[in-house]
């Protein structure tokens, strides 16, 4: 099909995917919201129904506009994203809820830090939630949004209208992916920008794992149009958070679906090329050495320690490695152990809650005793990380706040 064919076809699938949602809404909206009080305990009477039930129809008349302008806005505007409209526009419901004296649900440490705002946990993650009609539609408007915009501007060509010129500040580029699902931290968002940052023209950061695009996001926002990005990701659904470790195909779909949709809203899909590959089979898409490498994949030892070996390996002298979940997960631990703690070629520079820095160089016997040690220091974090999730996978979640921790998220 040619450019204006494929852009009629995009207003086509906008056009069903706000008519379908825009009908599937109130309904959605009074059953999580009743789902929720049956949840917390309160008997469910006419009146209730009812209060509910109105509550519904008003906040879904005032977002269905709203929804409407940003699914169907034009691909280069940026315009945001239709499910952090919904959860910015559920306010009146949570005050219902809350006025009906509704405790508010124990919420894990994700879901707290991305939205804040949704006490009573009503925000959908995906359109599925909504509706499992909806999918396929949702995954097709992301799709058809990065064709096109793809289409405009080629591949890695003319930046995005949405994008910032110049390097936004951090601040700006953090609120950025605040409505991005992920595991990254503040601080660990902050560690991925700086290193991005001090990329050279002409330098290549290479991601593994890029899930729903937050890490990447972060990334490519911070660094200079002349470096190139690579986001390898094979969206399986498999090895994808804490204990998702078997694969599924619908959730990966998804998964695709919305990274490609959150490239697009953060005005970076033409910045990004993605991979959809397992690591170990990606590395003839990406040409020549690697100036930062970003590890957040397969979480299991093998999966890991190869990352680790085989992308490492391609990282220049002097290049950045930075590996999440390390000194928390138990087969990215192990992987250290037997690559990084006394090896030659990594220099431990420090960590981010879990996601450690690492320098490549050539360390002498002296320096890599050193640099060991400095490793086998995070030891007794790594314990206390272990002995957090056995507790939260014995469903003793409160005795982990003896171990300084909040919320039932593993810790990362
Ligand atoms: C923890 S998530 C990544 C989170 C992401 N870095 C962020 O901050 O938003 C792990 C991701 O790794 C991907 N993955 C699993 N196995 C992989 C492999 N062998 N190669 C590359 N990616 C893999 C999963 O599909 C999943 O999306």
């Amino acid at each position: 099909m040619d450019q204006r064919g494929d852009e009629a076809k995009l207003r086509q699938i906008a056009d069903e995917l706000t008519d379908r949602l825009t009908e599937a809404l109130p309904s959605w909206l009074e059953d999580i919201a009743l789902q929720r009080v049956e949840e917390g305990g309160l008997p469910v009477d006419e009146t209730l129904r009812r209060r509910i039930g109105d509550c519904a129809r008003v906040v879904c008349e005032e977002l269905s506009p709203r929804v409407r302008s940003v699914i169907t806005a034009d691909v280069d505007l940026a315009a945001g994203s239709p499910l952090a409209v919904l959860r910015d526009g559920l306010g009146p419901m949570d005050v219902l809820l809350d006025e009906l004296g509704l405790p508010a649900p124990a919420r894990d440490r994700m879901a707290t830090e991305i939205f804040p705002g949704d006490t009573y946990d009503l925000g959908p993650a995906s359109f599925a939630d909504i509706h499992r009609d909806l999918r396929d539609v949702g995954i097709a408007w992301g799709a058809a949004r990065a064709h096109v915009h793809r289409q405009r501007h080629g591949e890695g060509g003319v930046a995005a209208a949405g994008a910032v010129p110049g390097r936004p500040p951090f601040d700006r580029v953090l609120a950025s992916v605040v409505d991005v699902e992920g595991w990254m931290t503040d601080d660990q968002a902050r560690l991925l920008y700086d290193r991005a940052a001090e990329l050279e023209p002409g330098g290549r950061m290479v991601e593994i794992g890029s899930f729903r695009g937050r890490s990447i996001i972060v990334v490519a926002r911070a660094a200079d149009a002349g470096v190139e990005i690579v986001a390898i990701d094979p969206h399986g659904g498999g090895d994808r958070g804490p204990r998702e470790i078997a694969p599924d195909g619908t959730r990966g779909d998804e998964d695709h679906a919305v990274f490609m949709g959150n490239l697009v809203d953060a005005g970076v899909i033409d910045r990004v090329s993605h991979v959809r590959k397992m690591s170990d089979d990606a590395h003839g898409d990406v040409a020549g050495g690697v100036d930062m490498l970003y590890i957040d994949g397969a979480h299991r030892f093998g999966p890991a320690r190869a990352d680790i070996v085989a992308w490492g390996n391609r990282v220049r002298p002097g290049g950045t490695m930075l590996i999440h979940d390390s000194f928390s997960s138990i087969g990215v631990t192990l992987a250290l152990v037997t690559t990084t703690f006394f090896g030659r070629s990594w220099r431990y520079v420090g960590r981010a809650r879990s996601m450690a820095e690492f320098r490549r160089a050539e360390l002498d016997p002296k320096a890599r005793i050193v640099n060991g040690l400095r490793q086998v220091g995070q030891v007794p974090w790594f314990v206390r990380n272990v002995i957090i999730k056995v507790l939260i996978t014995l469903k003793l979640t409160p005795l982990t706040r003896v171990l300084g921790h909040r919320g039932s998220d593993w810790p990362y």
